[in-house]
């Protein structure tokens, strides 16, 4: 028993907001600085109130229709996030309730910006072991709610948005590969060191990066976990049609590109659309790149991931 995508849906909240736009809004920043370092122009942003499931319920809907199920056929229900609307319950199962499923397994996968990575590695096992046969997967943000707006080196970064996948028990292989890593040792570079006790918020509820140390981490494992991701499929890097790594920055899309020996003209970018939507930027750029025809059936699709944790994984794909 195999497990294989069979429908794809994602949403992006408001208008896209430009670089002028922040720079409107008083942030001591320019477009030059912004697209220069990062390839980021544009970004959205959830309304006050617009929570995390909100924006999945969309994706999902769509991805929902795109593998003509009803939620209700639905036994597995995974939201990585790492915006959830509350502690607890889980946005997984807040989403549950606004699809109006009853009784599948839900749960939030908690891995920043490989959580989509992770949660489909999760959903191919539970599919794999023969215990779930239709799982939603969704990649779900708010991430403009944890920015420090007075921090210009963050709080241009990010985007919200959410993307969402069904995976189905299939007898033909549709993910073909996966391989997920952490490493603690590297808390501290990436972020919101804050918490609720006793009714207030002690240590730091915002996001604290350091940009540099998080750069040089990410370029190295995010073609690490390529190569290792295909070894286990019993292909070549060259092999890959398609590569949709984790949406951050055009400058580690380029490096890791560069690492893998892969042309940019096979690696799908929409950071410079959406911004870092951490755990949704994955499913938000295979979406896209479904719906205007570039990915094809039959084609090899590496996604992958890498975030705070600091963790970061690789899924290979057949659509
Ligand atoms: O999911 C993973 C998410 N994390 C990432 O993707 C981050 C990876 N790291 C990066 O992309 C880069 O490190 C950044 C884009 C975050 C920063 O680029 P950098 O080349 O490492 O810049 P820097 O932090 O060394 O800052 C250089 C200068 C500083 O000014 P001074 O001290 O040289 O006068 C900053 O104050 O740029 C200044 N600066 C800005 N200027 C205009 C920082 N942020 C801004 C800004 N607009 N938004």
């Amino acid at each position: 028993m195999f497990s294989r995508i069979t429908g794809i849906g994602s949403f992006l909240p408001g208008e896209a907001v430009s670089n002028d736009d922040l720079a409107r809004r008083g942030i001591e920043t320019s477009d030059q600085w912004i697209s220069s370092r990062t390839g980021i122009r544009f970004r959205h942003l959830a309304e006050n109130g617009e929570t995390s499931s909100d924006l999945a319920l969309e994706a999902s809907r769509r991805a929902l229709a795109g593998a003509g199920l009803a939620a209700s056929d639905l036994d597995l229900i995974i939201v990585a996030t790492s915006t959830p609307d509350y502690i607890f319950p889980s946005t997984a199962c807040l989403l549950q309730s606004k699809l109006g499923n009853h009784g599948a397994t839900a749960f939030d996968v908690q891995a920043v910006c490989s959580g989509f990575v992770y949660a489909l590695t999760i959903a191919d096992k539970f599919i794999r072991s023969g215990s779930h046969r239709r799982a939603l997967v969704v990649g779900s943000e708010v991430f403009s709610r944890i920015l420090d707006w007075s921090d210009r080196a963050t709080c241009v970064l990010f985007g919200d948005g959410a993307g969402a996948v069904v995976v189905e028990a299939s007898e033909q292989p549709g993910i073909l590969a996966t391989a997920l890593h952490a490493d603690g040792a590297h808390h501290g570079i990436l972020s919101v060191p804050g918490s609720v006790c006793g009714g207030q918020v002690t240590g730091d509820p915002f996001l604290r990066m350091d940009g540099q140390a998080v750069f040089k981490f990410a370029v190295r494992v995010l073609a690490e976990v390529a190569e290792e991701c295909c070894r286990a499929a019993g292909i070549s890097p060259a092999d890959i049609d398609w590569l949709i790594p984790h949406q951050a920055n055009i400058r580690i899309l380029e490096a890791t590109a560069k690492r893998m020996k892969l042309p940019m003209d096979k690696v799908i970018v929409t950071v410079d659309r959406h911004g870092n939507t951490s755990a949704a930027s994955v499913p938000l750029a295979l979406d896209e790149a479904v719906r205007d025809r570039r990915i094809q059936a039959g084609q090899k699709i590496l996604l992958e991931g890498v975030g705070g944790g600091f963790t970061w994984g690789a899924v290979l794909i057949e659509l």
